[in-house]
């Protein structure tokens, strides 16, 4: 073994018996707070960030490329790229939508894209900031997701794209707006932060969510189906749009080469581009006003560990998503319980509780009730985000958005609904603290 091994394999078990010192997670005991979600890791994440940090690369480089290739072989999809954030996966997905590369299909300003308001407002931020307009259909509950009997009436001229995420994991009815896109020659964006690993049983098997967008996302922050701390994926199948978003997440430029690396086409100084003199450095040719949302080897090399684990924790979240839908059955004059869109598997990112007109109390005192007793909740998100301060904005500058009918069920939402966590680091002894809390605040224990 070279002294560099050698070294190398003294720091990763130290770093080993770090972990089971510090990290390893402990039984429940009474006073603990039982949160939403969080991190769930052991000595493998620990010990790959640390031979990431020794590696000293810092940017993306091998990690990077490692994750991004086993992510789309997961999903099943062509390509994927590592972002810093679901919200950056999100600003690119769309972005990707306006590249000048997409001719006649390419989003412009003042062009429509069909959405919700019940959910986070990065899904809906990337459509205003570029000048295009948000049509928000509402939803339905208990599946919290699209009503896509609303889609038609949704539609107009300019109608260029449908972005909408699968809600708290629970997916939207994809076939029925994947037809919907492919009726009117519109793209798709399945913003999948929520839902890494749930299926859609179609014929033939299961197809898992993110794969029936032109392109989807995926958010990688701690409390998401895994982690690398901040962190996200563009995923699509469309060798062209998989080349726009490389370009604008690395600056915009043309040169496809990854950091670190040069003249990986054999033609970076004979090229025409534009009207800059032939021959130009190929690495300096810009094709679209890009950003840098590049994730960095450090993360990538937790989500590759992270990655490995996958398959257990969406079998943990649907495991745990079931304990409580059976045990709170009894609650159902109290609570609209959540139910799966018919023909799905989901892979729950938490458990969607409305608060039904008729019980003695309402969602807020729910919650106060509940975090009194430790357990973290949270609302979905921005309830109605039509309804939030950023959009006062809107009004003064005269900038669009379109509501089709009146959101209804997600003013009901925003007023009745919140959620309770259902991750991996949940265990019997936490689900039934959380379960008997609930039954106290209903009178029943
Ligand atoms: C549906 C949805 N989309 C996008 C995001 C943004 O992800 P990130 O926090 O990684 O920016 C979130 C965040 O939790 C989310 O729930």
């Amino acid at each position: 073994m070279s002294r560099r091994e050698e070294l190398k394999t003294r720091i990763l078990d130290l770093v080993g018996a770090y972990y089971d010192e510090v990290h390893r997670p402990k039984p429940w005991r009474e006073g603990d707070r039982i949160p939403y979600g969080g991190r769930v890791f052991d000595a493998e994440e620990m010990k790959a960030l640390t031979e990431a940090c020794l590696d000293f690369w810092l940017t993306s480089g091998r990690w990077s490329s490692a994750f991004e290739e086993r992510f789309a072989s997961y999903l099943g999809v062509g390509r994927s790229l590592l972002v810093n954030s679901g919200s950056s996966a999100n600003l690119l997905a769309f972005m990707a939508l306006t590249s000048p590369l997409l001719g006649d299909q390419a989003l412009r300003r003042g062009d429509e894209v069909i959405t919700v308001a019940a959910g986070f407002p990065t899904t809906v931020a990337p459509i205003v900031q570029y000048g295009a307009v948000p049509v928000f259909v509402d939803v339905t509950l208990p599946t919290g997701n699209v009503d896509v009997g609303a889609l038609d009436e949704a539609l107009s001229e300019r109608t260029k794209a449908v972005f909408l995420a699968h809600t708290l994991g629970n997916p939207f009815d994809v076939k029925a707006v994947r037809a919907f896109c492919d009726r009117h020659s519109l793209w798709l964006v399945e913003d999948n932060c929520d839902a890494l690993g749930s299926e859609v049983l179609a014929e033939g098997g299961r197809r898992l969510t993110g794969t029936f967008g032109d392109l989807a996302t995926s958010s990688f922050y701690p409390p998401h189906h895994m982690t690398m701390g901040e962190g996200g994926a563009v995923c699509t199948s469309d060798e062209r749009l998989h080349r726009i978003v490389l370009s604008l997440r690395d600056w915009g430029r043309d040169c496809v080469c990854p950091s670190g690396v040069d003249d990986s086409c054999g033609c970076r100084f004979s090229g025409q581009f534009g009207t800059l003199p032939f021959g130009y450095d190929h690495k300096y040719v810009y094709s679209h006003f890009g950003y840098n949302l590049k994730a960095t080897d450090l993360q990538a090399a937790i989500g590759v560990a992270q990655l490995r684990k996958v398959p257990a924790f969406v079998e943990a979240r649907r495991r745990n998503w079931a304990f409580l839908r059976r045990a709170l059955e009894s609650l159902e004059d109290f609570f609209l319980l959540p139910e799966a869109t018919e023909g799905t598997e989901p892979s729950w990112f938490g458990f969607l509780l409305t608060v039904r007109p008729q019980a003695p109390f309402g969602r807020d005192g729910a919650v106060a009730h509940l975090e009194a007793k430790g357990i973290q909740t949270r609302m979905l998100f921005a309830g109605n985000l039509t309804r939030h301060p950023c959009f006062d904005a809107l009004r003064v500058s005269g900038q669009g958005w379109r509501v089709v009918g009146e959101l209804d069920v997600t003013d009901r939402i925003m007023r009745d609904t919140f959620w309770i966590g259902v991750y991996p680091g949940l265990d019997e002894a936490r689900l039934t603290r959380m379960v008997e809390a609930l039954e106290s605040l209903c009178g029943r224990l």
